[in-house]
């Protein structure tokens, strides 16, 4: 599956695209009259069903609808269709993050937060089950401003002129986490995951 955020409508042509993807899924809290879904359902290489949800914070970033708004049903819906359960709750501020991950404790089995590009250090299950990260981090070029070659970022934040971004390519390495879940999408372990490629 992939999820995404802020920047689903970057290329407006995708909006076509996603209507009918079966494997990308939107942040939920974009309006009800935004193409693509925020919630999917796949099978695990051992044919367990997995439900995949996206939602998008709302403080400091943009967001049509407020997530706390949304979650209840849509999680509801999700614990319909599948017992193992992963949120991605792409949002900038830790606070939101953490507040997300302990509305849905016990509820799901994951929530992982995502959209900062740097991985925090609170990987952990929390006492109803559901394991949380406040933030995966970013696969890509480390030696950058979040990915873009430093100068360019720099020069923007000095200026505020435009400056064409581009990426990086130093220091890359793979983040994320790895979460580990009994049958009944309980979570038995949560450890964040950091490789760098040489
Ligand atoms: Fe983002």
């Amino acid at each position: 599956m992939i999820t995404l955020g802020n920047h689903v409508w970057r290329r407006r042509e995708f909006a076509q695209y996603l209507k009918s993807a079966e494997r990308v899924v939107r942040p939920a809290n974009l309006g009800s009259s935004a193409p693509g879904s925020g919630l999917a359902v796949v099978d695990a290489e051992d044919g367990t069903p997995v439900a995949v949800v996206n939602l998008q914070g709302s403080l400091f970033i943009s967001t049509p609808v407020s997530p706390f708004e949304v979650v209840d049903e849509l999680v509801e819906q999700a614990r319909s269709l599948a017992k193992v359960i992963v949120v991605d709750f792409h949002a900038e501020a830790t606070s939101e993050k953490i507040a997300m991950a302990r509305v849905l404790d016990g509820l799901v089995t994951a929530v992982i937060g995502t959209h900062t590009h740097v991985q925090t250090s609170d990987a952990r299950v929390q006492p109803g089950g559901t394991a949380a990260i406040t933030d995966a981090g970013m696969t890509g070029p480390h030696d950058s401003v979040i990915g873009v070659k430093a100068e360019l970022a720099i020069a923007r934040m000095r200026t505020g002129m435009p400056v064409r971004f581009e990426p990086a390519e130093g220091g890359v390495r793979i983040e994320g986490v790895l979460v580990e879940c009994d049958a009944d999408g309980r979570a038995l372990s949560c450890e964040a995951v950091r490789v760098p490629v040489p």
